[in-house]
Protein backbone atom coordinates (compact mmCIF):
# COMPACT_ATOMS: atom_id res chain seq x y z
CA UNK A 1 0.00 0.00 0.00
CA UNK A 2 3.11 2.20 0.56
CA UNK A 3 3.01 2.65 -3.67
CA UNK A 4 -0.56 5.15 -2.92
CA UNK A 5 0.13 8.44 -4.01
CA UNK A 6 -1.88 9.90 -0.25
CA UNK A 7 -0.73 11.68 2.30
CA UNK A 8 0.34 9.06 5.32
CA UNK A 9 -2.76 10.30 7.31
CA UNK A 10 -5.06 8.65 4.95
CA UNK A 11 -2.91 5.51 4.31
CA UNK A 12 -2.80 4.76 7.96
CA UNK A 13 -6.83 4.69 8.33
CA UNK A 14 -6.55 2.86 4.91
CA UNK A 15 -4.65 0.43 6.14
CA UNK A 16 -6.07 -0.01 9.89
CA UNK A 17 -7.65 -3.86 10.48
CA UNK A 18 -10.47 -2.67 11.49
CA UNK A 19 -11.90 -0.16 8.58
CA UNK A 20 -13.69 -0.67 5.45
CA UNK A 21 -14.05 2.43 4.04
CA UNK A 22 -12.94 5.78 4.35
CA UNK A 23 -14.99 8.79 3.17
CA UNK A 24 -13.84 12.07 2.43
CA UNK A 25 -16.14 14.69 2.63
CA UNK A 26 -14.19 17.91 0.85
CA UNK A 27 -12.35 19.70 3.87
CA UNK A 28 -15.07 19.38 6.08
CA UNK A 29 -14.90 15.67 7.00
CA UNK A 30 -12.99 12.52 7.06
CA UNK A 31 -15.12 9.58 8.45
CA UNK A 32 -14.67 5.80 8.40
CA UNK A 33 -17.39 2.46 8.43
CA UNK A 34 -15.72 -0.78 10.11
CA UNK A 35 -16.35 -2.52 12.70
CA UNK A 36 -18.02 -0.17 14.91
CA UNK A 37 -20.16 0.86 12.38
CA UNK A 38 -19.61 5.07 10.67
CA UNK A 39 -17.81 7.54 12.44
CA UNK A 40 -16.01 10.92 12.10
CA UNK A 41 -12.17 10.70 12.38
CA UNK A 42 -9.83 13.84 13.13
CA UNK A 43 -7.80 13.87 9.86
CA UNK A 44 -7.27 16.50 8.17
CA UNK A 45 -6.81 16.11 4.47
CA UNK A 46 -6.29 20.18 3.92
CA UNK A 47 -8.35 22.28 1.69
CA UNK A 48 -10.72 21.60 -1.01
CA UNK A 49 -7.79 22.16 -3.51
CA UNK A 50 -5.78 19.88 -1.57
CA UNK A 51 -8.71 17.38 -1.42
CA UNK A 52 -8.84 17.97 -5.38
CA UNK A 53 -5.85 17.37 -6.19
CA UNK A 54 -5.67 14.15 -4.53
CA UNK A 55 -8.53 12.29 -6.23
CA UNK A 56 -6.96 13.74 -9.58
CA UNK A 57 -3.54 11.69 -8.93
CA UNK A 58 -5.18 8.89 -7.19
CA UNK A 59 -7.13 8.38 -10.34
CA UNK A 60 -4.12 8.88 -12.99
CA UNK A 61 -2.24 6.31 -10.66
CA UNK A 62 -5.11 4.08 -11.97
CA UNK A 63 -4.55 5.30 -15.54
CA UNK A 64 -8.05 7.10 -15.53
CA UNK A 65 -9.18 10.35 -15.66
CA UNK A 66 -11.17 13.59 -13.37
CA UNK A 67 -11.37 16.80 -14.42
CA UNK A 68 -14.13 19.20 -15.38
CA UNK A 69 -15.01 17.05 -18.82
CA UNK A 70 -15.28 13.78 -16.52
CA UNK A 71 -15.97 14.92 -12.84
CA UNK A 72 -16.81 11.45 -11.73
CA UNK A 73 -14.20 8.22 -11.10
CA UNK A 74 -14.58 4.64 -9.99
CA UNK A 75 -10.66 3.67 -9.95
CA UNK A 76 -9.32 0.39 -8.45
CA UNK A 77 -5.63 1.47 -6.60
CA UNK A 78 -2.48 -0.75 -5.69
CA UNK A 79 -3.32 -2.71 -2.65
CA UNK A 80 -7.08 -3.74 -3.61
CA UNK A 81 -8.45 -0.05 -2.40
CA UNK A 82 -11.48 0.66 -4.78
CA UNK A 83 -11.48 4.58 -4.89
CA UNK A 84 -14.61 6.56 -6.32
CA UNK A 85 -14.96 10.34 -6.44
CA UNK A 86 -16.89 13.21 -7.27
CA UNK A 87 -15.62 16.89 -7.83
CA UNK A 88 -17.25 20.44 -8.35
CA UNK A 89 -19.66 21.47 -9.68
CA UNK A 90 -21.41 17.97 -9.76
CA UNK A 91 -20.69 17.57 -5.62
CA UNK A 92 -21.28 21.68 -4.90
CA UNK A 93 -20.08 21.41 -1.28
CA UNK A 94 -16.44 20.39 -2.14
CA UNK A 95 -14.83 17.04 -3.84
CA UNK A 96 -15.94 13.62 -2.38
CA UNK A 97 -13.82 10.62 -2.34
CA UNK A 98 -15.11 7.43 -0.69
CA UNK A 99 -12.33 4.80 -0.15
CA UNK A 100 -13.40 0.66 -0.09
CA UNK A 101 -10.78 -1.63 1.20
CA UNK A 102 -11.09 -5.18 -0.18
CA UNK A 103 -9.13 -7.18 2.64
CA UNK A 104 -7.10 -10.03 1.35
CA UNK A 105 -8.43 -12.46 3.77
CA UNK A 106 -10.55 -15.77 3.19
CA UNK A 107 -13.18 -16.39 5.93
CA UNK A 108 -14.67 -19.81 5.53
CA UNK A 109 -18.29 -20.59 6.22
CA UNK A 110 -17.01 -21.94 10.12
CA UNK A 111 -15.44 -18.28 10.25
CA UNK A 112 -18.57 -16.49 9.46
CA UNK A 113 -20.69 -19.37 12.02
CA UNK A 114 -18.63 -18.32 14.38
CA UNK A 115 -19.22 -14.72 13.75
CA UNK A 116 -22.71 -15.36 13.89
CA UNK A 117 -23.46 -14.71 10.27
CA UNK A 118 -25.73 -17.84 10.38
CA UNK A 119 -26.03 -20.53 12.94
CA UNK A 120 -24.61 -24.19 12.31
CA UNK A 121 -28.73 -24.84 10.34
CA UNK A 122 -27.71 -22.49 7.97
CA UNK A 123 -24.12 -23.51 7.55
CA UNK A 124 -26.17 -26.95 6.88
CA UNK A 125 -28.76 -25.38 4.32
CA UNK A 126 -25.85 -23.07 2.62
CA UNK A 127 -23.45 -25.99 2.16
CA UNK A 128 -26.24 -28.59 1.37
CA UNK A 129 -27.06 -25.57 -1.69
CA UNK A 130 -23.30 -25.90 -2.99
CA UNK A 131 -23.20 -29.67 -2.76
CA UNK A 132 -26.55 -29.60 -4.65
CA UNK A 133 -24.87 -27.53 -7.67
CA UNK A 134 -28.34 -25.25 -6.61
CA UNK A 135 -27.42 -21.83 -8.97
CA UNK A 136 -27.77 -18.74 -6.13
CA UNK A 137 -27.56 -15.27 -6.08
CA UNK A 138 -26.56 -13.48 -2.78
CA UNK A 139 -28.20 -10.25 -2.17
CA UNK A 140 -28.34 -7.28 0.40
CA UNK A 141 -27.13 -4.27 0.42
CA UNK A 142 -23.68 -2.51 0.15
CA UNK A 143 -21.13 -3.85 2.66
CA UNK A 144 -23.84 -6.49 4.20
CA UNK A 145 -21.14 -8.68 3.55
CA UNK A 146 -22.09 -10.50 0.00
CA UNK A 147 -18.68 -10.86 -1.78
CA UNK A 148 -17.72 -12.40 1.84
CA UNK A 149 -19.80 -14.83 1.59
CA UNK A 150 -19.83 -15.22 -2.02
CA UNK A 151 -16.23 -16.38 -1.16
CA UNK A 152 -16.85 -18.58 1.45
CA UNK A 153 -19.50 -20.10 -1.29
CA UNK A 154 -16.73 -20.74 -3.95
CA UNK A 155 -14.88 -22.70 -1.33
CA UNK A 156 -17.07 -25.60 -0.85
CA UNK A 157 -17.43 -26.42 -4.30
CA UNK A 158 -15.62 -29.67 -5.02
CA UNK A 159 -11.61 -29.49 -5.96
CA UNK A 160 -12.61 -31.18 -8.85
CA UNK A 161 -14.55 -28.96 -10.24
CA UNK A 162 -13.09 -25.74 -12.53
CA UNK A 163 -14.36 -22.29 -11.39
CA UNK A 164 -14.13 -19.05 -13.22
CA UNK A 165 -14.77 -16.15 -11.24
CA UNK A 166 -15.21 -12.80 -13.32
CA UNK A 167 -15.20 -9.68 -11.18
CA UNK A 168 -14.25 -5.89 -12.39
CA UNK A 169 -12.12 -5.58 -8.92
CA UNK A 170 -9.82 -8.71 -7.41
CA UNK A 171 -12.42 -9.13 -4.54
CA UNK A 172 -13.33 -12.75 -4.10
CA UNK A 173 -10.89 -14.94 -2.06
CA UNK A 174 -10.63 -18.58 -2.33
CA UNK A 175 -8.30 -21.10 -1.57
CA UNK A 176 -9.76 -23.72 -3.83
CA UNK A 177 -7.51 -25.14 -5.99
CA UNK A 178 -8.85 -24.92 -9.45
CA UNK A 179 -10.16 -21.07 -9.53
CA UNK A 180 -9.14 -19.08 -12.38
CA UNK A 181 -10.23 -15.20 -12.92
CA UNK A 182 -11.10 -13.00 -15.69
CA UNK A 183 -11.01 -8.83 -14.34
CA UNK A 184 -13.26 -6.15 -16.36
CA UNK A 185 -11.37 -3.18 -17.40
CA UNK A 186 -12.49 0.32 -18.21
CA UNK A 187 -11.69 2.40 -21.36
CA UNK A 188 -8.55 4.10 -21.14
CA UNK A 189 -8.18 8.14 -20.67
CA UNK A 190 -8.48 7.78 -24.36
CA UNK A 191 -11.84 5.78 -24.74
CA UNK A 192 -10.17 2.92 -25.78
CA UNK A 193 -10.05 -1.06 -24.27
CA UNK A 194 -13.07 -1.57 -22.89
CA UNK A 195 -13.73 -4.93 -21.69
CA UNK A 196 -17.35 -5.44 -20.01
CA UNK A 197 -18.56 -8.02 -17.53
CA UNK A 198 -20.80 -8.90 -20.25
CA UNK A 199 -17.61 -9.55 -22.46
CA UNK A 200 -16.26 -12.16 -20.00
CA UNK A 201 -19.27 -13.97 -18.99
CA UNK A 202 -19.26 -14.57 -22.53
CA UNK A 203 -15.69 -15.80 -22.56
CA UNK A 204 -15.84 -17.47 -20.00
CA UNK A 205 -18.39 -19.98 -21.67
CA UNK A 206 -15.67 -20.79 -23.50
CA UNK A 207 -13.20 -21.98 -20.89
CA UNK A 208 -15.13 -25.23 -19.57
CA UNK A 209 -16.16 -23.63 -16.74
CA UNK A 210 -18.15 -26.17 -14.07
CA UNK A 211 -19.04 -23.16 -12.21
CA UNK A 212 -19.25 -19.52 -12.98
CA UNK A 213 -19.23 -17.04 -10.17
CA UNK A 214 -19.78 -13.73 -10.92
CA UNK A 215 -18.88 -10.73 -8.07
CA UNK A 216 -21.49 -8.47 -8.65
CA UNK A 217 -24.49 -8.87 -11.48
CA UNK A 218 -24.89 -4.86 -11.70
CA UNK A 219 -25.71 -3.94 -15.49
CA UNK A 220 -26.54 -5.80 -18.55
CA UNK A 221 -24.33 -8.88 -18.04
CA UNK A 222 -27.68 -10.21 -16.83
CA UNK A 223 -28.82 -11.49 -20.05
CA UNK A 224 -25.99 -13.16 -20.35
CA UNK A 225 -25.82 -14.92 -16.98
CA UNK A 226 -28.90 -16.20 -17.47
CA UNK A 227 -28.06 -17.43 -20.37
CA UNK A 228 -25.00 -19.29 -19.21
CA UNK A 229 -27.19 -20.50 -16.19
CA UNK A 230 -29.84 -21.89 -18.23
CA UNK A 231 -27.18 -23.92 -20.45
CA UNK A 232 -25.32 -26.31 -17.89
CA UNK A 233 -22.69 -24.70 -15.53
CA UNK A 234 -25.24 -25.62 -12.50
CA UNK A 235 -23.56 -24.07 -9.16
CA UNK A 236 -22.80 -21.12 -10.66
CA UNK A 237 -23.35 -17.53 -8.36
CA UNK A 238 -23.23 -13.78 -8.41
CA UNK A 239 -24.06 -11.25 -5.94
CA UNK A 240 -26.95 -8.75 -6.97
CA UNK A 241 -27.84 -5.73 -4.58
CA UNK A 242 -31.40 -5.47 -3.45
CA UNK A 243 -32.69 -4.83 -0.09
CA UNK A 244 -34.65 -8.18 0.63
CA UNK A 245 -35.05 -11.32 -1.39
CA UNK A 246 -38.16 -9.97 -2.44
CA UNK A 247 -37.24 -7.13 -4.31
CA UNK A 248 -35.12 -9.23 -6.26
CA UNK A 249 -37.14 -10.07 -9.11
CA UNK A 250 -37.51 -6.37 -9.83
CA UNK A 251 -33.67 -5.74 -9.48
CA UNK A 252 -33.56 -8.10 -12.54
CA UNK A 253 -36.06 -6.70 -14.59
CA UNK A 254 -34.54 -3.79 -14.43
CA UNK A 255 -31.26 -5.07 -14.98
CA UNK A 256 -32.63 -6.88 -17.74
CA UNK A 257 -34.17 -3.91 -18.98
CA UNK A 258 -30.31 -2.88 -19.77
CA UNK A 259 -29.85 -5.41 -21.74
CA UNK A 260 -32.83 -5.22 -23.86
CA UNK A 261 -35.02 -7.77 -22.28
CA UNK A 262 -38.76 -7.16 -21.24
CA UNK A 263 -39.76 -7.91 -17.59
CA UNK A 264 -41.56 -11.45 -18.98
CA UNK A 265 -38.49 -12.75 -20.62
CA UNK A 266 -36.13 -12.05 -17.61
CA UNK A 267 -39.39 -13.46 -15.32
CA UNK A 268 -38.91 -17.33 -17.74
CA UNK A 269 -35.14 -16.73 -18.36
CA UNK A 270 -34.69 -15.86 -14.27
CA UNK A 271 -36.98 -18.95 -12.89
CA UNK A 272 -35.62 -21.37 -14.48
CA UNK A 273 -31.89 -20.33 -13.92
CA UNK A 274 -31.71 -19.46 -10.50
CA UNK A 275 -32.59 -21.76 -8.25
CA UNK A 276 -32.43 -20.10 -4.98
CA UNK A 277 -31.41 -16.45 -3.26
CA UNK A 278 -29.88 -15.81 0.20
CA UNK A 279 -30.39 -12.12 1.79
CA UNK A 280 -27.89 -10.47 4.11
CA UNK A 281 -28.27 -7.58 6.08
CA UNK A 282 -26.82 -5.79 8.82
CA UNK A 283 -28.16 -5.69 12.23
CA UNK A 284 -28.69 -2.34 14.29
CA UNK A 285 -25.58 -3.72 16.46
CA UNK A 286 -23.58 -3.25 12.77
CA UNK A 287 -23.36 -7.16 12.46
CA UNK A 288 -23.73 -8.83 9.13
CA UNK A 289 -26.47 -12.16 9.16
CA UNK A 290 -27.97 -14.11 6.27
CA UNK A 291 -31.79 -12.95 6.65
CA UNK A 292 -33.94 -14.89 4.59
CA UNK A 293 -33.21 -17.73 1.74
CA UNK A 294 -35.82 -17.61 -1.08
CA UNK A 295 -36.63 -19.54 -3.90
CA UNK A 296 -37.55 -17.95 -7.56
CA UNK A 297 -40.64 -19.31 -8.98
CA UNK A 298 -42.63 -18.39 -11.56
CA UNK A 299 -46.56 -16.86 -10.86
CA UNK A 300 -48.99 -16.66 -13.61
CA UNK A 301 -45.98 -15.41 -15.87
CA UNK A 302 -44.36 -13.30 -12.74
CA UNK A 303 -41.12 -13.57 -10.89
CA UNK A 304 -41.68 -14.26 -7.55
CA UNK A 305 -39.17 -15.32 -4.32
CA UNK A 306 -40.64 -16.88 -1.93
CA UNK A 307 -39.44 -17.43 1.26
CA UNK A 308 -38.12 -20.67 2.18
CA UNK A 309 -36.41 -19.95 5.48
CA UNK A 310 -36.47 -16.92 7.70
CA UNK A 311 -33.28 -16.46 10.21
CA UNK A 312 -34.53 -14.70 13.26
CA UNK A 313 -32.79 -14.00 16.47
CA UNK A 314 -34.69 -16.88 17.77
CA UNK A 315 -33.04 -19.32 15.56
CA UNK A 316 -34.33 -20.33 11.61
CA UNK A 317 -38.02 -20.58 10.68
CA UNK A 318 -39.41 -22.53 7.79
CA UNK A 319 -41.14 -20.62 4.77
CA UNK A 320 -44.07 -21.26 2.87
CA UNK A 321 -41.23 -22.49 0.40
CA UNK A 322 -39.55 -24.62 2.46
CA UNK A 323 -40.47 -27.93 0.37
CA UNK A 324 -39.97 -26.25 -2.46
CA UNK A 325 -36.19 -25.79 -1.57
CA UNK A 326 -36.21 -29.15 0.16
CA UNK A 327 -37.33 -31.09 -3.48
CA UNK A 328 -34.45 -29.08 -5.15
CA UNK A 329 -31.91 -30.25 -2.45
CA UNK A 330 -32.96 -33.83 -3.24
CA UNK A 331 -33.30 -33.11 -6.73
CA UNK A 332 -29.69 -32.67 -6.92
N1 LIG B 1 -20.20 -12.18 8.01
C1 LIG B 1 -19.28 -11.27 8.30
N2 LIG B 1 -18.81 -11.12 9.54
C2 LIG B 1 -17.91 -10.17 9.80
N3 LIG B 1 -17.36 -9.33 8.89
C3 LIG B 1 -17.77 -9.44 7.62
C4 LIG B 1 -18.76 -10.42 7.28
N4 LIG B 1 -19.01 -10.31 5.97
C5 LIG B 1 -18.23 -9.31 5.53
N5 LIG B 1 -17.48 -8.79 6.50
C6 LIG B 1 -16.58 -7.65 6.34
O1 LIG B 1 -17.36 -6.55 5.90
C7 LIG B 1 -16.78 -5.84 4.82
C8 LIG B 1 -17.71 -5.77 3.63
O2 LIG B 1 -17.98 -7.06 3.18
P1 LIG B 1 -18.30 -7.41 1.66
O3 LIG B 1 -18.41 -8.89 1.59
O4 LIG B 1 -17.31 -6.77 0.75
O5 LIG B 1 -19.72 -6.71 1.46
P2 LIG B 1 -20.59 -6.51 0.12
O6 LIG B 1 -20.03 -7.41 -0.94
O7 LIG B 1 -21.99 -6.88 0.51
O8 LIG B 1 -20.49 -5.05 -0.22
C9 LIG B 1 -15.47 -6.58 4.54
O9 LIG B 1 -14.43 -5.87 5.12
C10 LIG B 1 -15.62 -7.93 5.20
O10 LIG B 1 -14.39 -8.44 5.67
MG1 LIG C 1 -19.39 -6.95 -2.86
Amino acid sequence: MSALAAPAALTALLEASDVTDVLVNGAQAVWVDGVKGLRRVAVHLGDEGAVRSLAVRLAAQAGRRLDDASPMVDAHLPGGIRMHAVVPPVAPAGPLISFRVFRRQALTLEDLQRHGTFDAAGAKVLRALVEGHVNLMVSGATGAGKTTLLSALVSLASPAERIVVIEEAEEIVTPHPHCVRLQARGANAEGAGLVSLTDLVRESLRMRPDRIVLGECRGPEVREVLTALNTGHEGSAATIHANSCRDVPARLAALGSLAGLDTRTVAVQAAAALGAVVHLARGNDGRRRVRELAVFELIEGELVARPAVLFSDSGPVEGPAWSSLERRLARS
